[in-house]
C-alpha cells in the first residue's frame, strides 16, 4: 500500500518577469505589472509531496528530518530572500515565471532526493503557491514511467 506525505516550507524573494526574446512592449503586455523594472516580492509556499511504503519498523513513510534538510540545503537557501533574477544562477537565461520556479526546484529534489532522502520513498509532487489565487504543480513522473516513455521513444526512433 502507498501513502502520501506533503510537507509545507516558505520562503520569501522577488523577481521581474522579463523576457529577452521579446521587445519592451511586448514584455509590458505579457506580464503586465510583473515586469515593472526594480521587480516585486512573493511569499512563496512551496509543499512537496513523497510517497512510498510505510516503513515496518518506524511507522514512517520518510524521516522528515531529512527531507527538511534537503529541502533547506538545496531549496530555501537558494531562494530565500534572494531576488531570483540575479541570484539564483538558474535563472540567468530563464524566467522566473513560478512554473519555472517549480519545474528547477523539482529538478534539485530530484537530484538530490537519494543523498539525503533514505527508505524507499520518492518524489512525486512540488507546488508553489505564488499568491492566493496562483498555485503551480507539477507532478513527477515515476522512474518505471520514464523508462517506459523512453523505449516507445526508441521503438519509433528503429
Ligand atoms: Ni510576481
Amino acid at each position: 500500500m502507498t501513502t502520501r506525505v506533503t510537507r509545507l516550507y516558505r520562503f520569501s524573494a522577488s523577481h521581474r518577469l522579463h523576457s529577452a526574446r521579446f521587445s519592451e512592449d511586448e514584455n509590458t503586455r505579457l506580464y503586465g505589472k510583473c515586469n515593472n523594472p526594480f521587480g516585486h516580492g512573493h511569499n512563496y509556499v512551496l509543499e512537496v509531496t513523497a510517497e512510498g511504503p510505510v516503513d515496518r519498523g518506524t511507522g514512517l513513510i520518510l524521516r522528515l528530518a531529512e527531507l527538511d534538510r534537503l529541502v533547506r540545503d538545496r531549496v530555501l537557501n537558494l531562494f530565500e530572500d534572494r531576488n531570483i533574477n540575479l541570484d539564483v544562477p538558474q535563472f540567468r537565461d530563464l524566467v522566473p515565471t513560478t512554473e519555472n520556479i517549480a519545474k528547477v526546484i523539482s529538478d534539485l529534489l530530484r537530484e538530490y532526493w537519494e543523498s539525503y532522502v533514505s527508505g524507499a520513498s520518492r518524489l512525486v509532487r512540488v507546488h508553489v503557491q505564488e499568491t492566493d489565487r496562483n498555485g503551480f504543480e507539477i507532478w513527477v513522473r515515476s522512474e518505471a514511467a520514464k523508462i517506459d516513455t523512453q523505449s516507445e521513444r526508441e521503438k519509433v526512433v528503429v
